[in-house]
């Protein structure tokens, strides 16, 4: 099978022509709902993401996915407005893309969110839930099979979230006031249905938190590079095989509204600290 072609170069030359000199240190991806953070940055650039060689079209979000470039709590940072995901149709070497651009451009660290189905009784909707560990295994596919490219060929999965950022968000959040931060283990699907009373049960059963239909396979090409992740579940809709709801996207956007000032407070007072 001829191997795919890797517009990695073409991507960052198209880039670094469109923002010179201008050097991000922080690469965020914002989840379904929670694109308020934008709102915070002083724009510098932003590119979008058709123009971009080797990017494919988002097609969930409702305005075209961009990348935007600006500084956010004084700090250089590159946010992905909109991002990929494997229920699209992507593959998953596209999926994680961006991730590989932001790294090539320099980043030191990525922070990144998603709206996400909560399992945990304990949790309420528009809880926060800081990622502390994943499960990959249900995803179809893994981003990092194929020809090796760079960094780690095993990449090692004792702590894919970095252990400061999670304690630097856990005394911003209490110096912010922010109660309804959880932390937990997070599974990706993929999607796009959600899932049977059976299937909560199955997951809940293996210690598993929180389900969503992003995030890792972005981690694990951050992983891979070696890139400090920090990562957020917002929760949308409670998924307790008991007590289980219809799932209705306008209810989940609202729940992830909802949380979205809280979560972007969180991460601007977290960049602020790199
Ligand atoms: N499953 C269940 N609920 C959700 C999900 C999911 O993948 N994402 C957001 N809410």
């Amino acid at each position: 099978m001829a191997a795919k072609q890797d517009y990695i170069n073409e991507a960052i030359a198209f880039v670094k022509e469109q923002v010179g000199d201008f050097q991000p240190l922080v690469g965020i991806v914002l989840g379904t709902g929670l694109n308020g953070l934008l709102k915070e940055i002083e724009v510098e650039r932003e590119i979008l993401y058709a123009d971009i060689p080797g990017f494919v079209e988002a097609t969930v979000e409702f305005h075209p996915g961009k990348l935007v470039f600006g500084r956010l709590s004084g700090k250089p940072v590159v946010c992905m407005s909109g991002r990929f995901h494997y229920y699209e149709g992507h593959s998953m070497a596209q999926v994680v893309f961006p991730i590989r651009v932001m790294y090539k451009l320099g980043i030191k660290n990525l922070f990144i969110s998603n709206a996400a189905g909560g399992m945990n009784p304990s949790f309420s909707e528009s809880d926060l839930m800081i990622i502390q560990d994943h499960v990959a295994l249900f995803l179809p596919e893994n981003p990092l099979v194929g020809p090796h490219k760079e960094g780690d060929r095993f990449p090692d999965m004792s702590e894919p979230y970095d252990l400061n950022l999670i304690a630097l968000a856990e005394q911003l959040s209490d110096r912010l006031g922010i109660e309804n931060i959880k932390k937990g283990v997070y599974v990706s699907v993929s999607g796009p249905n959600l899932e049977t009373r059976a299937e909560y049960r199955l997951l809940r059963m293996l210690g598993i938190d929180a389900v969503g239909m992003s995030t890792v396979p972005e981690v694990l090409m951050a992983r891979q590079l070696n890139l400090p992740v920090f990562a957020i579940s917002v929760i949308t809709d409670m998924c307790i095989p008991e007590t289980l709801k219809k799932a209705e996207i306008e209810h989940i956007l609202a729940a992830a509204f909802k949380a979205e000032p809280q979560m972007t407070a969180l991460f601007k007072a977290m960049v602020e600290k790199l």
